[in-house]
């Protein structure tokens, strides 16, 4: 590492404290992005496989336009009359179930998932959630008692019930829909008879965090029908899998067939630009709105309405949910034939640009290998290619790049993680 950044280090331990994770070994300080390259200040660029939050692309030409067209002419909030946010919540809600018909416009997936949360209560009328055990849904008091990964300092509260995550490769339950509703319902009786009752279910449609499990269209439905029989309402979180990121649809739970009260958005949608959004119908909107007096100071805002609708503009502009199911095809069919070659790939799967890599030291017994998958990671990162890692056991090579990842880009990660395999 260089003196300079040496010193960087040295002045973030101060001013940020402890414990504030950077990625590999050896750091990255990077200085410039464009489409899906970034670049470091010695001037080395890397091909970014990691980064879904600049969804269209580093610094997108249209995005930054509108940011500042729109910064150099009215940034306020929403106790003003403008057109942006009702252009944007217009346009998003169109493209979701027609279920979905209002949202609030909010900075971050944690709030989204904080207000999705109280909405839940709102219309329940409960205080009990359920949640997978191997999940992530952000970082206020509330959504985070739903994190076992790094569990509320405190502990638990008791209205939060954990049932196991899915993992399609190492299947607990020989009917995955059967065993995962057997393990909703007792926590819906377990929230019942300890007084809380059901206020709803939170899920990444997707299973993004928990190492993007492969499970059949369906699969949710009764867990969903039983949360429903308790009172509860179902809370899709696409925080991760949303705006057509899994390229075969624009939301996780369509292609899971789930049709969720509640959805909550973030990360992709400005490209960076800090905007997230909950969406749901007019009747618990309405039932939301009149229980609590809402107000966020910066959701909402011009800035990030014409942030937000400058990406959906590119999304449709240059297709880039069906060029994220090409490339991600092309990519897991190359995944796929390394996996021939080199034993520690387990298993493949995943859809559009939304790829999981499980690394394990025996492919029969399906051990996973997390020092291996660490390893793996640092070494792309030595060779310019910038990936990171995931899922319940934390050895899944996780590839989610910015959906202007076409073949060209799917080559060059295949080219340089053969390499990489062929020294592990
Ligand atoms: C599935 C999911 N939901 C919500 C969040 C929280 O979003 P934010 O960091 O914008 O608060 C995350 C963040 O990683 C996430 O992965």
């Amino acid at each position: 590492m260089n003196v300079r950044d040496q010193n960087l280090l040295e002045r973030r331990a101060h001013a940020l404290g402890p414990n504030v994770r950077l990625f590999y070994d050896e750091p990255v300080h990077l200085v410039r992005g464009a489409g899906t390259w970034v670049y470091d200040d010695r001037g080395r660029k890397f091909l970014d496989c990691y980064n879904n939050v600049p969804h269209v692309g580093h610094c997108h030409p249209h995005v930054v336009e509108a940011i500042c067209k729109q910064a150099g002419t009215l940034n306020t909030h929403t106790r003003y009359l403008h057109a942006g946010i009702l252009d944007y919540v217009e346009r998003l809600t169109a493209k979701h179930h027609p279920g979905i018909t209002t949202a609030i416009m909010v900075c971050t997936g944690s709030e989204a998932n904080d207000l999705a949360l109280r909405m839940a209560e709102a219309s329940s009328g409960h205080r009990g959630f359920i949640a997978t055990n191997h999940t992530y849904h952000g970082n206020t008091v509330a959504v985070s008692q739903l994190s076992v990964t790094s569990p509320p300092p405190g502990g638990f509260a008791g209205h939060i019930r954990h049932v196991p995550a899915p993992d399609s490769y190492r299947p607990t339950h020989a009917d995955f829909a059967a065993g995962f509703a057997a393990h909703v319902e007792d926590a819906c009786k377990s929230l019942v008879q300890s007084g809380h009752g059901v206020a709803g279910m939170i899920l990444c449609p997707f299973f993004v965090n928990e190492g993007f499990p492969e499970l059949p269209k369906g699969s949710l439905d009764e867990a969903a029908r039983i949360v429903r029989a308790h009172g509860g309402v179902i809370i899709g979180d696409e925080v991760q899998p949303g705006f057509g990121r899994i390229g075969s649809h624009m939301w996780g739970y369509e292609r899971i067939g789930l049709v969720p009260e509640i959805v909550t958005m973030g990360k992709s949608m400005g490209n960076g630009h800090p905007v997230a959004a909950v969406a749901t119908s007019l009747a618990l909107m309405s039932t939301f709105r009149n229980a609590f007096k809402y107000f966020n100071t910066f959701g909402g805002n011009p800035v990030s309405c014409a942030a937000a609708n400058a990406v959906l503009d590119v999304l449709e502009t240059e297709e880039l949910q069906s060029k994220a199911l090409a490339t991600g095809s092309h990519l897991m069919t190359g995944l796929r034939k390394l996996a021939e070659r080199y034993h520690v790939i387990g298993d493949v799967r995943g859809s559009g640009l939304a790829i999981g890599v499980e690394v394990v030291s025996d492919r029969t017994q399906r051990t996973p290998d997390k020092k291996t998958t660490d390893a793996i990671v640092n070494d792309l990162r030595q060779n310019g290619v910038l990936a990171g890692s995931n899922g319940i056991n934390y050895n899944v090579l996780k590839i989610r790049p910015p959906l202007q990842f076409g073949l060209a880009e799917a080559d060059h990660l295949l080219d340089v993680l053969g390499h990489v395999l062929a020294r592990t």
